[in-house]
């Protein structure tokens, strides 16, 4: 017994395993622009307790059972609602989906529809754990080049044509159109119809990530491209992350039955459902106060994106570019091509400065190098202005300007 050898779980793991990842990668500074998070200061905390004071009259009892797979009925109801009212989609409430968070429904369609090897399209910098969920499942990924208006429909044909040449045509285009992560853009109306009529001609589904869509503080709005879907191939997810708070763990998928029908059965070995004590709650809460809260938090985080920005101005001199985002928690900022800012996150860090590397974004997972993400919904505009000063001090020192 003395001698019993610990088990090596690093040689038992399966295929599937992935990546450890140690706890040190989640410290974070004191001037976070590291996460997409948002204002915790206005978080609705009392309209957020009263709703589910009112859940837990109402229904609290139904907490002994285990939820309905789709997730607790009149909160898909209230998102069936909202995506007619904001984003024209004609979506019944069986087609919703609940999930904790709309990540863990990006990574059900990755399950779903990936098997090793298998194309999958993207932009050529995107939402870094839908990557990593991709890279896991063994996905051969494409990033299409993009410019301010969104993917470049010549590019993402050309690519598509030579995968479907070489008898691998692509299973999936994941788009995220409005408030690009990281890059900050919306894609135009005419882009998001070039893309559909691609994606029909060659007939590959559409996942459309709209995670940040209630966030735009100027410019128009401009139509999901599920709405503009005739064929239903486009499946889309949102989420109550970023207009109420990740902490709840809750988003919404939208897709054919076919899909759907998987999700019920994921779900129901998963437990059943989602949540439905923070579900009760955030039905309670979207249906009296979300919208007032949003309109609030939308004057809070053009005023920090304008403070980041007049700031970068001020330090970062005529070396570096940053895009304007008219919505959304982040900017794209871009140094001249020989600075590698992978190099110096771990010294920001130290002083005080979380970002995120543009390579965490890159399709292709070397590019960008010169690149970084900043958000701006976590710090106060003094505290994002500090930030950027530190950081502008601490590439100065490295030559970067
Ligand atoms: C583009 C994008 N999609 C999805 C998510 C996942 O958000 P959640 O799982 O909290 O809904 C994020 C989070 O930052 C994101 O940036």
């Amino acid at each position: 017994m003395e001698n019993k050898k610990l088990i090596e779980f690093n040689k038992i793991l399966s295929k599937h395993a992935p990546p450890f990842r140690d706890r040190a990668e989640l410290e974070r500074g004191k001037y976070d622009f590291a996460i997409a998070y948002p204002d915790p200061g206005s978080l609705p905390l009392d309209g957020l307790l009263a709703a589910l004071k009112d859940g837990l009259s109402d229904e609290g009892q139904d907490l002994a059972l285990y939820p309905d797979v789709q997730g607790y009925a009149p909160l898909r109801e209230y998102v069936s609602y909202k995506l007619k009212r904001d984003r024209a989609m004609t979506v019944d409430p069986e087609q919703v989906v609940l999930g904790d968070g709309s990540s863990q429904h990006i990574s059900t369609i990755i399950d779903l529809l990936i098997d090793n090897g298998d194309a999958v399209i993207t932009e050529d910098f995107c939402y870094s754990n839908s990557l990593t969920k991709l890279r896991i499942s063994g996905a051969d990924i494409h990033g299409v080049r993009c410019d301010k208006s969104g993917m470049k429909p010549d590019n993402l044909e050309m690519v598509i044509a030579d995968l479907v040449a070489q008898d691998k045509r692509p299973k999936l285009i994941y788009t995220i159109p409005t408030f690009q992560n990281p890059q900050g853009w919306t894609m135009t109306l005419e882009r998001r119809k070039a893309l559909l009529d691609i994606a029909s001609f060659y007939e590959i589904p559409i996942l459309e990530d709209d995670c940040y869509v209630d966030l735009r503080f100027e410019g128009d709005n401009v139509p999901a491209i599920h709405s503009l879907d005739l064929t239903g191939q486009v499946m889309y997810v949102g989420s109550f992350s970023k207009t109420i708070a990740p902490g709840l763990r809750m988003g919404y998928f939208v897709g054919p039955e076919e899909i759907i029908g998987r999700f019920r059965m994921v779900r129901k070995i998963s437990g059943s459902g989602v949540n439905e004590f923070a579900a009760l709650a955030i039905h309670r809460y979207a249906m009296s106060g979300l919208d007032d809260h949003v309109e609030q938090l939308l004057k809070i985080q053009r005023d920090r994106r304008d403070t980041m920005i007049a700031t970068l101005g001020e330090t970062f001199g005529s070396n570096a570019k940053w895009s304007t985002p008219e919505g959304g928690l982040y900017l794209w900022l871009q140094m001249p091509e020989s600075v590698d800012l992978n190099e110096v996150t771990k010294e920001a860090l130290e002083a005080g400065v979380g970002y995120q590397p543009g390579t965490m974004f890159a399709a292709d997972a070397g590019s960008g190098q010169n690149y970084a993400r900043l958000c701006f919904g976590y710090n106060s505009s003094e505290e994002i202005s500090k930030g950027i000063e530190v950081l502008s001090d601490l590439f100065s020192q490295k030559g970067f300007f």
